[in-house]
């Protein structure tokens, strides 16, 4: 078996997995760990409150990047970065199957005792992705490819190394819709000093003790940032129908892409964006559309709406 090399960006999802398989039920899982999903804290917070979060969410992006359709109770959707099934939960009750897919398999337990209780378990397969960076999912599978809150997080070779997975793993036709985290603010101060409590937490003295610490662990988090031309540039001959879909504050026309739409919500993070794209149909699009073949400039569309900004 070839030797995985240990990327300290998976310690703080493996610590906070561990953790999660100690707690009793679900409902301590969601007050002790829950914070590592959506922010939100509060020893009154229960497993119900939290899926309610990822309840009202999911159709809000399903809807806004329009992935649903009505026959969805047959079609597939991979969720890369379920977590303890926040979102899950919603996927489940509308998709016939939900690959749900974590790095970490306590979460995944989690996942699957949340979705029993609050999702349909029978469309569930839960997926671990053990090296961080491959889906266990046949070719073509999927007509929808749904992250949130989770790229943004790995090491970035991995991010992009799980985008061309989700191009893989959709079928020709089926949608992505991915999101991820571009530079802001405090980042430039913020990425290095996630990179150096990464770094401590392999000092055996006060690593495991730190990899518990909600400051450091969001410290550690920030993991990769990634502007559009970066990541859909090296895939975008696979793709067709690519919107950017930004906050409206956001009005730069994103470049690099090819021929996107640039789209606008104001439940989007300042700091997030997403792909919505679908995957082409066969290789003769595929060569008309690949770098060098005919391409346009970036027009802009825009559309403004309240949404869901849920941000660990
Ligand atoms: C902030 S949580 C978001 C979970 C879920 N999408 C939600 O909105 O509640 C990020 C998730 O991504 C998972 N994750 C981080 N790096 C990953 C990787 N390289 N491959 C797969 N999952 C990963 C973590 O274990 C964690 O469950």
């Amino acid at each position: 078996m070839p030797q995985m090399r240990r990327r300290t960006k998976l310690i703080p999802w493996q610590v906070a997995g561990r953790v999660t398989e100690r707690q009793d039920d679900t409902d301590e899982v969601v007050r002790t760990t829950g914070w590592v999903f959506n922010n939100e804290t509060g020893g009154a917070l229960t497993l119900e409150e939290f899926v309610e979060t990822g309840d009202n969410e999911v159709p809000v992006y399903l809807q806004r990047f329009g992935l649903e359709s009505e026959h969805d109770e047959t079609r597939t959707l991979v969720e890369i970065g379920c977590g303890i099934g926040r979102m899950t939960c919603a996927f489940t009750r509308r998709f016939g199957i939900v690959y749900a897919c974590d790095l970490d398999g306590g979460f995944l337990e989690r996942c699957r005792q949340a979705v029993a209780r609050y999702g349909i378990v029978s469309r569930l397969r839960t997926i671990e992705v053990a090296d961080g960076r491959s889906l266990a999912v046949p070719d073509g599978r999927a007509d929808v490819v749904f992250s949130y809150i989770t790229l943004q997080h790995c090491d970035r070779d991995d991010a992009l190394a799980l985008l061309r997975e989700a191009v893989r793993v959709a079928r020709p036709g089926g949608r992505i819709a991915l999101n991820f985290r571009t530079w802001s603010g405090l980042d430039p101060v913020l990425v290095p000093v996630g990179g150096l409590v990464r770094a401590l937490f392999r000092v055996p003295a006060i690593g495991p003790w730190l990899s518990r610490r909600r400051l450091a662990t969001r410290l550690a988090w920030q993991a990769n940032r990634l502007d559009p031309h970066q990541a859909v540039g090296p895939i975008r001959h696979r793709l067709t129908d690519v919107a950017i879909w930004r906050n409206p504050a956001r009005t730069s026309a994103p470049w690099g892409v090819g021929e996107a739409r640039a789209e606008h919500f104001e439940g989007i993070n300042k700091a997030h964006w997403w792909l919505v794209a679908r995957v082409i149909e066969d290789d003769l699009n595929a060569a008309a559309e690949a770098p060098g073949g005919a391409g346009v400039p970036n027009r802009g569309s825009s559309s403004e709406r309240r949404g869901p900004s849920t941000e660990p």
